[in-house]
């Protein structure tokens, strides 16, 4: 019998590469899916859940898994205000992580961003910061925290900044040497594979995983 998994944010740029891996991955036996909207993919060991995160309790409490992988997140310009932007990229992945711990879930895989701290001065810093400070604080075997820098991958709708930042990036790959490699941008799809490889290590405690070495464990 495989590991089971619960992947948040499966439609978007990270996590529908993670839907990918996890799906097409021996070591889980089925992979189960919170989603607003139906994905319209089909597969033997996959188990949607269509709910309203506001009402996250109802759903979630039933959901047995080993491993939980959380690629949940918001811009604040999507969002329409801080507070929105806080509940999906702070209190949503709590409210999962200690609904799912209760229900015996092992480790729980989170991506933040480059940057995060909950003593900074920057909002988005800070909300990502304090949800890796509020998870780590729950009692799971393994927390694994990637912390990417920009992005790279096409979006099925435009963010124009982003796509902007990716281009100059692009140009500037060669000065992202040494102490400034993790700056370096990174493919959506080498953090979701990171995620599941680091979920095999199961290392006890709580691993930060930042850019550099998400690169490292993508491309060796
Ligand atoms: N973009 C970057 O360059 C960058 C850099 C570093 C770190 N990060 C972080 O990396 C993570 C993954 O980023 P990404 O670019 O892969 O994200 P993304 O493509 O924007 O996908 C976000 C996911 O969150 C879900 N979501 C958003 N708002 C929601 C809401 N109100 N209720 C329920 N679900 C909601 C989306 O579902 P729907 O399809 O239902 O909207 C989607 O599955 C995020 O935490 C992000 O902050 C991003």
């Amino acid at each position: 019998m495989g590991k089971t998994a619960l992947l948040i944010g499966s439609s978007g740029l990270v996590g529908s590469h993670c839907l990918d891996y996890l799906l097409a991955d021996e070591y889980y036996s089925h992979v189960e899916i919170l989603v607003r909207r139906p994905l319209a993919v089909e597969h033997p060991k996959l188990i949607q859940h269509e709910l309203n995160f506001e009402q996250l309790n109802e759903e979630v409490s039933k959901i047995k898994v080993n491993d939980v992988y959380c690629c949940l997140g918001t811009t604040i310009k999507i969002a329409g205000s801080q507070e929105a932007f806080r509940a999906v990229d702070f209190t949503y992945p709590v409210e999962i992580a200690k609904l799912c711990r209760a229900n015996g879930a092992d480790q729980f895989l989170l991506v933040t961003a480059l940057g995060a701290n909950s003593n900074s001065s920057i909002f988005y810093n800070r909300v990502k910061g304090e949800v890796e400070a509020s998870i780590s604080k729950l009692d799971f075997k393994s927390i694994y925290i990637f912390q990417p820098s920009l992005l790279l991958g096409k979006r099925p709708n435009r963010r124009l900044g982003e796509e902007i930042g990716q281009s100059i990036s692009k140009w500037l790959s060669f000065v992202f040497k040494g102490p400034i490699n993790k700056y370096k941008p990174i493919e959506a799809k080498a953090v979701a594979f990171a995620m599941i490889q680091s979920a095999k290590t199961q290392l006890q405690g709580t691993q930060i995983i930042e850019s550099s070495q998400i690169q490292a464990i993508y491309t060796t």
